[in-house]
């Protein structure tokens, strides 16, 4: 392949740059057609376009590979855990012994919340959704730190970046506290970053809790599966945000807000909805059925992926984990025994071999924290206390890029031609 791209439009021809990045496909940079030819591209969902450089997170879609900073997501979740990838994440490279410490020792002091933020829950109804309450109480953090608002400065995006990581499980878990009416648990700074969420969402004042170490591992697991997923629609929200120069706390109540839709943050709930609605084995093959008719609009929800087309490697990791919490828990709920029996007719099933239909991350996610015991609208919640991470990375490798600009996309116009107004009288 050439290094530039010859286009024929409108009866001229141009030509445009090639770029290549270290892994993945080339890209045509078109920076300049508009300049060049008085035409837009038009790319609605962005489904052909790179809006950005990025050096975080690569994805294979085909071949089911998923890489941070270079890492691949199952050798992560084998042996890593959700802090250090944390620090690769906003750093580049896995930090030394002396530089994890030092990174978990400042996101352990940032874990507490300004007093007064206590406040703002109590304005919440009782059965507000987890979301409603990230939304608004990240986007309020901006008003409590404001010494750390000065993107220009990089020592104020690392603060803020540290603020945001540290106080997401707080926040996090007193949405949950509010819901079922128990008194907010503050951090506990002996414990790790995910022992810490579980005691101050499980815990309660009047006795210890016991961190249950295989229940930490995958929850800490989880975390690290959805850490960050490159250009993603909650991301994306984020860098546009910041774009402009929002400050980060605004940016990622941004995000949020995206990833709330159910095309989005919302999959593992629906699979573990339809798990429950199946009920039990026997009912699997008329689901499977229902899947298969063409006539039917039912989909096994955490089947398929738009991007993966073969195995999702966060589901791999997933299916292992499954089995330690419930072995941990002893877990004895139907609507596991029906998952493991679903996953393994559809995987041996013509249908979803030919189609390449795969479970997803979100099949087996939505089991695991169901068993853990959170409820099904925490979901969301436990995916943004987790994506922050890849959100503020994305957001500083953007705001440090000589080259950003405003994202301002274009359009095509389907509107009424220019035309003059009617007095009302006259209408
Ligand atoms: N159950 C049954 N059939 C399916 C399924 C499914 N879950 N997914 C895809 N198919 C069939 C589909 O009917 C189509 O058949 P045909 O070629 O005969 O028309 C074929 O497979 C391709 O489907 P598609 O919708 O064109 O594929 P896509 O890659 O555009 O869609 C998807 C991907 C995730 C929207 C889809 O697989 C789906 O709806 N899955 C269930 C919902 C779900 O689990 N979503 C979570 C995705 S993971 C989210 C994340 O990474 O954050």
């Amino acid at each position: 392949m050439g290094d530039t791209a010859k286009l024929t439009a409108g009866g001229g021809d141009y030509e445009f740059p090639m770029k290549s990045g270290t892994l993945g496909p080339d890209v045509v940079d078109i920076g300049k057609l508009y300049g060049k030819t008085g035409m837009f591209t038009y790319d609605p969902g962005f489904t052909s376009t790179a809006s950005c450089d990025s050096g975080l997170t690569f994805i294979d879609g085909e071949e089911g590979v998923l890489l941070h900073r270079g890492y691949p997501i199952g050798q992560l979740a084998e042996n890593s855990n959700f802090m250090e990838v944390s620090y690769l994440m906003l750093n580049g490279e896995l930090p030394s012994k002396d530089e994890l410490d030092n990174f978990e020792f400042t996101i352990t002091r940032h874990t507490m919340l300004h007093d007064q933020l206590r406040q703002f829950y109590q304005g919440f109804r009782r059965d507000a959704h987890p979301m409603a309450i990230m939304c608004g109480v990240v986007g309020a953090l901006s008003a409590f730190y404001h010494d750390s608002t000065d993107i220009s400065d990089p020592e104020h995006r690392k603060i803020s970046s540290h603020r945001l990581i540290a106080k997401m499980p707080t926040i996090a878990a007193m949405a949950y506290k509010y819901a079922i009416g128990q008194p907010f648990m503050q951090p506990d700074n002996s414990l790790s970053y995910t022992g810490n969420f579980l005691r101050m969402t499980f815990g309660v004042p009047a006795e210890q809790y016991e961190v249950v170490p295989e229940v930490e591992k995958a929850l800490d697991r989880i975390f690290i599966l959805h850490a960050d997923h490159e250009q993603n629609a909650s991301t994306s929200t984020v860098r546009l945000a910041g774009s402009s120069g929002a400050n980060p706390f605004a940016c990622i109540a941004a995000g949020i807000a995206c990833l709330w839709g159910p095309a989005h943050g919302g999959a593992n709930e629906a699979a573990l909805n339809m798990l429950r609605e199946i009920g039990t084995p026997d009912k699997i093959p008329e689901y499977i059925a229902r899947a298969k008719n063409k006539d039917d609009p039912f989909r096994l929800m955490g089947f398929g992926h738009r991007v993966y087309k073969n195995y999702d490697p966060r589901a791999t990791v997933m299916q292992k984990t499954v089995r330690e919490v419930f072995d941990a828990l002893k877990v004895n709920d139907p609507v596991f025994e029906v998952a493991l029996q679903l996953e393994e007719m559809a995987l041996n099933d013509d249908y979803f071999i030919e189609k390449k239909l795969f479970p997803n991350v979100d099949f087996y996610s939505g089991v695991i924290l169901s068993a853990i015991g959170f409820p099904t609208e925490m979901f969301t919640a436990l995916f943004a206390l987790a994506r922050t991470v890849g959100w503020v990375a994305q957001w500083n490798e953007m705001i440090s890029d000589p080259g950003q600009r405003i994202g301002r996309p274009r359009q095509l116009y389907t509107g009424p031609t220019t035309r003059d107004y009617v007095p009302i009288a006259q209408r």
